[in-house]
């Protein structure tokens, strides 16, 4: 990123942990430091002091995250909504889909612990015109990146690009190489060209044939999880209701942790059950239709955010 000038997070990297205590204290609080490998889920602790990061520093080189605490990124705290914008990628090209934003956190007003995603809308309307082009650009240069040394790797897929939009401008927080969950569910129900065919001018390179029409439409997903997640919680609840759900207009539900048991039930087996997600001419449209969704569906322990959407319904302000 900084060899291609895409805005991120100023960071250090570091093998020393007084080089990286320094480093925070330079940086000042808050900020957040990473242990530089795979940690569970564990290793990123955003510190809102500045010795609650200097623990975290020294927990990292003591060997509290293993041989991915050896490397220590200590990096400046950003602020702002989230927003996701993915993009099809293809001979060093990108071609972005719409905005979502997900709601990673377990309870309503973004309390309780990170899931792997609550709830997401797609388009996002708090963006700026001017943020949605710094976006773009930067998914674009990105693309481009990959296809030049010292990648050269001619990427073909799917690019999640994770933006934190600060007072300063889009942000990346992380790329992944992949779809993001739970923003497919609401950006492929939106799209309306052919996915087959933008799948098969990506795998070929062909980047003439990629047009990306989008429906008008609002989109709204409310992710269904069982009781205790993201921590511990039983499966086998009977789910019912998923076709009454699914007899509305312009409502959809994907299966995320269903299975079927012995006596051809639908029953839970997972922490996010089901992605409920609708369809409206306006954003509350769409989000009173998957609430009203939500609750034709029923299993024991069923746990839901009833905010999703709220915060940008409400405006920018909300996140001051
Ligand atoms: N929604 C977050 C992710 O897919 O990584």
């Amino acid at each position: 990123m900084d060899a291609n000038h895409i805005p991120t997070a100023a960071y250090g990297s570091f093998t020393n942990e007084v080089e990286a205590i320094n480093y925070a204290r330079q940086l000042g609080a808050p900020l957040v430091v990473k242990a530089d490998g795979l940690a569970a889920g564990k290793g990123v602790i955003v510190a809102e002091e500045l010795d609650i990061a200097e623990d975290a520093i020294r927990m990292c080189f003591e060997g509290e995250f293993g041989e991915a605490g050896n490397r220590v990124v200590v990096e400046e705290c950003l602020t702002g909504p989230e927003c996701s914008l993915l993009a099809f990628v293809t001979a060093g090209k990108a071609f972005c889909m719409a905005t979502a934003q997900d709601h990673k956190r377990a309870f309503n007003g973004d309390m309780g612990p990170n899931t792997g995603g609550m709830g997401v809308y797609s388009p996002v309307p708090i963006v700026t015109e001017e943020e949605m082009a710094t976006m773009v650009r930067v998914m674009e240069e990105s693309a481009a990146a990959t296809a030049r040394a010292p990648f050269e790797n001619d990427y073909r897929g799917v690019l999640y690009g994770g933006f934190m939009l600060t007072p300063e401008g889009p942000k990346v927080l992380e790329f992944n190489a992949r779809f993001g969950d739970p923003e497919t569910q609401v950006i492929l129900p939106r799209l309306e060209s052919d996915l087959v065919d933008i799948m098969y001018a990506v795998a070929t390179g062909d980047t003439t044939s990629i047009d990306l029409q989008w429906s008008p439409l609002w989109a709204v997903c409310v992710v269904l999880a069982s009781e205790g997640y993201p921590g511990a919680y039983e499966k086998g609840k009977v789910i019912l209701g998923v076709d009454e759900a699914e007899a509305f207009e312009n409502v959809v539900v994907f299966h995320a942790g269903t299975t079927l048991n012995a006596d051809g039930e639908l029953v839970t087996a997972g922490g996010r059950v089901l992605n409920v997600v609708a369809m409206g001419e306006s954003f509350d449209e769409a989000r009173e239709r998957a609430y009203e969704a939500c609750e034709l569906i029923n299993f024991e322990g069923k746990q839901y955010r009833t905010d999703i959407g709220a915060k940008a319904a409400a405006g920018r302000s909300s996140w001051e």
